[in-house]
């Protein structure tokens, strides 16, 4: 008996959460007669659908009232279909909300076009009502997953954040490792997408630190042996947390392979060279800099020049050979003070260089390392 009713609440949780998912269609077609057996065919099923004639309207609506599905259908009024898609999709706050495009039947090329724009799927014209109900269902469906799994990525973020907050000396310390990572990658030449994932990753490097207790983490005291393995494990701890992330494999990359060394000296995994990938070296970089260039329970911060001189002694041991003097060039031009001013927990603002940084550059005798342009 107890089973049963538990199967029933579980069912009416289920039935309440079905009913909690919005479906509001919005359907874009001038052919006030067509689009009347559209909406009856639809809130049938459920949907709410506001029918609008044209694309300005529709923009309009867009704007007003976001719904989860668009139904437009190509040939209307004031702003075609592909341009109304092309607007939703280009807008960050609209570019989730799905697009089905209603095409006539012979016209092969609209398919193409509406793929260009960013069409999720398309019904041809006349449609069959089965086909019609089935597409706008998977549509929303997909919508839904999307929410739900943006939603992980969001929990998962805070979690990230959550974790930092444990440890006073290293507030702010993935944030600061990304803003690095950001501009290393810049200054690399890489696409400000990748930016981004080098940003996202950076905040979750550290993640699997959730997995390591207070007593070791927070301690003070130089860590044991036991206590170091211990510490050891949190990329690998991280990789398990975000596996399910709906993130790209480099974001993960990050995570897992942060600690590894050129030499095959790093943990967990004990990678080599190039089989560490590309993002994981950077971060490898930024991590230890911004380590050093902290206050530590054992330590103060160290000055800019004396972390890159330290960075440089692994050079041919712990970092990459073609991506460490790139950092160390912008490091001692300065370009990296004003994050560590603006990302200020656990940075000591009396560390900054105050002699200016050419003069540091100069003095680094790192000049062979500005990169020739
Ligand atoms: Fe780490």
């Amino acid at each position: 008996m107890g089973d049963h009713s538990e199967q029933i609440k579980k069912k009416i949780a289920a039935l309440q959460w079905t009913e909690s998912v919005s479906k509001n269609v919005l359907l874009v077609d001038d052919e006030i007669r067509i689009a009347q057996e559209v909406k009856v065919l639809l809130e049938k099923d459920g949907y709410t659908v506001t029918i609008v004639p044209n694309g300005k309207r529709a923009m309009e609506e867009i704007k007003e009232n976001p719904p989860d599905l668009i139904l437009s259908d190509i040939a209307i009024r004031h702003i075609n279909g592909f341009d109304l898609c092309r607007y939703v999709k280009q807008d960050p706050v609209t570019k989730d909300i799905p697009v089905i495009l209603i095409t006539g039947l012979t016209r092969p090329d609209d398919k193409i076009k509406g793929i260009q724009v960013g069409a999720n799927d398309f019904i041809g014209k006349p449609f069959d009502p089965m086909e019609l109900k089935v597409r706008v269902a998977s549509a929303i469906e997909m919508k839904t997953l999307q929410a739900t799994l943006v939603n992980v990525d969001e929990v998962i973020f805070a979690f990230a954040r959550a974790v930092e907050a444990r440890d006073p000396y290293t507030r702010g310390h993935s944030e600061r490792v990304g803003r690095y990572a950001m501009k290393l990658a810049g200054a690399l030449g890489l696409d400000p997408a990748y930016q981004t994932v080098l940003m996202n990753g950076a905040i979750l490097h550290d993640i699997g630190k959730i997995g390591i207790r207070d007593s070791v983490l927070l301690k003070s005291d130089k860590l044991t042996n036991q206590e170091f393995e211990e510490i050891k494990k949190h990329p690998a701890i991280g990789l398990q947390i975000c596996a399910p992330l709906k993130s790209s494999r480099p974001l993960l990359n990050i995570i897992a392979y942060h600690h590894e060394k050129m030499d095959g000296t790093g943990y967990p995994y004990g990678l080599i060279g190039d089989t560490i990938p590309f993002e994981s070296r950077i971060t490898a970089i930024t991590d230890t800099f911004d380590a050093l260039t902290s206050d530590r329970p054992y330590r103060k911060a160290l000055r800019t020049i004396e972390a890159c001189h330290i960075l440089e002694s692994g050079i041919e041991t712990h970092y990459d050979e073609d991506i460490l003097p790139v950092f160390i060039e912008i490091a001692l031009r300065g370009e990296l003070a004003h994050i560590a001013s603006e990302v200020h927990d656990g940075w000591s603002p009396a560390n900054h260089d105050s002699d200016g940084p050419m003069r540091n550059l100069k003095d680094f005798g790192m000049m062979s390392y500005i990169i020739k342009s």
